[in-house]
């Protein structure tokens, strides 16, 4: 494509781009295609001869558009958001046409410092302590951008599990890793993400996942008791990974009480995984979430959810950069440059060796947004959510089972499982509202998180308009279910024996 066609090109795309914001509000939510769809609509090969651009934007909107989930709907309440912002858009896409790649500082110096810069920035925003700081006086940490937070979580627990091995080989020489290894136990609570999960599975290490507190919160004197019996066992804590926000219910663990626990055992690395609460630091009222973040190792928290970063962009800080590399470490002769000793090579710091220019969405978004805009929409979604609380505490039929502090309301049929089901059924197939379930203490709940920028509380009558709306039809459609299950009851009455009289 040459230069000439570029622009043409890229004037057609930001066109799409323009229509598609000002219509998504007026489009389904969400599709209604079946698994495969689309092999129905492509060819199976891949084409020989080339397409003009206009052709498959043409095919783009008429073929992948109806697979695609507008998360940026305002009637998108599923997950978390996947807030973006156009400006961290454009920098994605000078971010793409550069090409770059940051396995080492040599290899496009830039890519890796405005990393180093954007994380201090970000961290100092979140109030994390200096320790965690590249650029700080006697600091040994700093911060990195991850895949996602599973990967984020997953290098901390090798790197956990490489400095306890180092530790146990020093101890027991006679013993070899396989037998360390067995003993091996991180923990954290069964509301955690599926990611810690991931990571114990592949660190080869066991993971309890301890019991919460009613408010899905994991205290200290919880994980205490857990490491005791272990302990007691001959096992070996060695990682704890606490959550703030967690995905369920948005409840946050207690980094306070926990903290004070896992650095009693020397071997533990505490690490937080904040992906979606961790945005919410930038607002000085939820520091309170981070009393006690003197004891953790490392932290993790996902802009892309919250801080107007498209995705993907998982940040990680951690308080010491060479602890982190411990079994990361790789040298190959390709990638080795003059100053290994005084600059950052970040394949040190990660799984995959490269790396794309994520720093330069951050730093747009920082830039061209400044803190202040950040808060006020983080503050705006909070707002809006105890708005939406409001609205489903006014109907007696609902109850609201969460502690509503983020953007995340979660709500049900009060004492009605099965009608909550049908309710969630009903609305999602209608297209006209998303929303996604969890299982919080066994109880099924529908998650309403406030997720598209700019919404207002006209937005949130709207959803909650179109929830009433299908409650009714979920009523009706349990009476009619009750009724039919009460005629089959009648009409297949047990055939029943009359008992001979006896004589
Ligand atoms: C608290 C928490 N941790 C981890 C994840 C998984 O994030 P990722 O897809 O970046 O691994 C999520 C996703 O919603 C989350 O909410």
């Amino acid at each position: 494509m040459d230069l000439k066609t570029f622009h043409e090109c890229t004037i057609q795309v930001v066109n799409y781009v323009m229509n598609y914001f000002k219509i998504v509000k007026d489009i389904p939510v969400s599709h209604v295609v079946k698994p495969f769809y689309l092999r129905e609509f492509l060819p199976e090969e891949a084409p020989l001869k080339p397409a003009k651009f206009a052709q498959i934007l043409e095919d783009f909107e008429r073929k992948i558009m109806p697979g695609i989930t507008h998360w940026q709907h305002p009637q998108f309440h599923g997950y978390f958001p996947s807030g973006n912002s156009h400006v961290s858009a454009l920098a994605d896409f000078l971010s793409g046409l550069l090409g770059v790649q940051g396995f080492s500082w040599e290899a496009s110096p830039s890519c890796t410092e405005l990393e180093l810069i954007v994380l201090d920035w970000l961290a100092k925003a979140m109030g994390l302590p200096g320790d965690f700081l590249f650029h700080a006086d006697m600091s040994q940490g700093g911060g990195v951008i991850q895949n996602s937070s599973s990967e984020a979580i997953l290098v901390c627990m090798l790197a956990a599990r490489a400095q306890a091995l180092k530790d146990l080989r020093i101890k027991f020489p006679e013993k070899d890793d396989g037998a360390h290894l067995i003993k091996l136990v991180a923990y954290t609570s069964e509301e955690a993400s599926a990611g810690v999960e991931k990571a114990a599975v592949i660190c080869m290490v066991k993971l309890r996942k301890i019991e919460s507190d009613r408010k899905c919160e994991l205290q200290g004197h919880q994980l205490q008791k857990v490491i005791s019996e272990d302990i007691m066992f001959g096992l070996i804590p060695f990682f704890v990974c606490a959550t703030l926000g967690t995905v369920a219910c948005a409840s946050s663990d207690n980094l306070d009480s926990l903290g004070l626990v896992a650095k009693k055992q020397r071997l533990i690395w505490f690490h937080v995984d904040a992906s979606y609460a961790g945005n919410a630091l930038i607002c000085p009222e939820f520091r309170t979430l981070l009393k006690g973040v003197d004891n953790v190792d490392s932290f993790n928290m996902n802009p892309y959810m919250w801080m107007n970063v498209t995705y993907d962009c998982t940040c990680l800080w951690v308080k010491d950069r060479f602890n982190l590399q411990e079994g990361l470490v790789d040298d190959p002769l390709d990638v080795m440059h003059k100053h290994p000793d005084q600059a950052v090579d970040y394949r040190h710091w990660s799984i995959s060796v490269s790396r794309r220019m994520r720093s330069l969405k951050i730093w747009f978004t920082l830039m061209y947004h400044g803190i202040e805009a950040l808060q006020a929409h983080i503050r705006n979604h909070c707002k809006l959510a105890k708005y939406f609380e409001g609205l489903v505490k006014s109907d007696a039929r609902f109850e609201v089972t969460n502690d509503v502090r983020c953007g995340l309301v979660c709500f049900r049929m009060r004492e009605q499982e099965q009608m909550t089901r049908e309710l969630l059924e009903q609305c999602n197939s209608s297209r006209e509202i998303l929303m996604t379930p969890a299982l919080v203490k066994g109880q099924y709940v529908i998650r309403f998180s406030v997720n598209a920028p700019h919404l207002t509380e006209s937005d949130m009558n709207t959803s909650w308009d179109i929830i009433l709306k299908y409650t009714d039809v979920a009523i009706a459609q349990q009476a009619k279910l009750h009724v039919i299950s009460e005629k089959v009851a009648v009409d297949t009455e047990p055939f029943k024996i009359t008992p001979v009289p006896s004589k």
